[in-house]
């Protein structure tokens, strides 16, 4: 049954800081299909540098890492940002992690990535108008002609419209609040980009139902 919630739709940090510091391997080792999909769309217009949004644990993260782009991966959860440091020292490997809020303008220059990536980040307790913003910086931050993959989960996944609604597309459910994307939200976020790409896809055991929208900054 839904509940309406009342009060602001909530900081997550404290939670999302929590839940990755007490389940060290949330979503696996093993990079998302979205991330193995998006690494050959970079490497075909043959970016370098990468900017991931919402980097987790860095299950994506280390994959991009291996397949040679030079990645700068933040999270506003620094639990997550010490697990990947942690695991690029063990291995060598080099790769920048910077604890950010996306709420925020993006701590980057004008035009500094060659492409971005960003997995169930879009979804995550983002307002539409902040998720305006987001992409707005997510454009900024990107070359003329650079990629940005991200997805979200959708009005079609199982746990739409369960927990407490919070307002804009967003429920909260076991203490997480996901914005569901549902129709049109994809184009109000495409502003100064072309979509090049869009499928939905599943995730996971529940499954997850998402959407994975590739877009070229013009
Ligand atoms: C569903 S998890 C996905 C993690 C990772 N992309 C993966 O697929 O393994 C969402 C991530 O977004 C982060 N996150 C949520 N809200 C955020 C915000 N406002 N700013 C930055 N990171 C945020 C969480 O800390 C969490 O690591």
């Amino acid at each position: 049954m839904t509940e309406t919630g009342s009060g602001s739709p909530l900081d997550q940090h404290e939670h999302w800081e929590s839940t990755l510091s007490g389940h060290p391997d949330m979503y696996g080792l093993e990079p998302s299909d979205a991330a193995v999909a998006a690494a050959c769309r970079f490497r075909e217009v043959e970016a370098s540098s990468l900017l991931e949004l919402g980097a987790g644990q860095g299950r994506d993260t280390f994959y991009f890492v291996g397949r040679g782009f030079d990645v700068t991966a933040t999270d506003f959860a620094d639990t997550g940002l010490e697990a990947i440091k942690t695991r690029a020292a063990d291995r060598g490997l080099v790769l920048r992690c910077v604890s950010h809020d996306v709420r925020e303008r993006l701590p980057f220059p004008d035009g500094s990535f060659d492409a971005c990536f960003s997995h169930m980040l879009f979804c995550m307790a983002l307002s539409t108008a902040e998720l305006e913003s987001l992409a707005s910086e997510v454009r900024r931050v990107l070359r003329p002609g650079g990629l940005v993959a991200y997805t979200a989960r959708t009005t079609a996944d199982a746990h739409y419209g369960a927990g407490v609604y919070r307002g804009d597309g967003m429920y909260e459910s076991g203490g997480f609040v996901v914005h569901y994307f549902g129709p049109g939200l994809v184009e109000r976020l495409s502003d100064g980009f072309e979509i090049i790409d869009r499928f939905e896809f599943s995730e996971g055991e529940l499954p997850r139902r998402l959407i994975s929208v590739t877009m070229r900054r013009l």
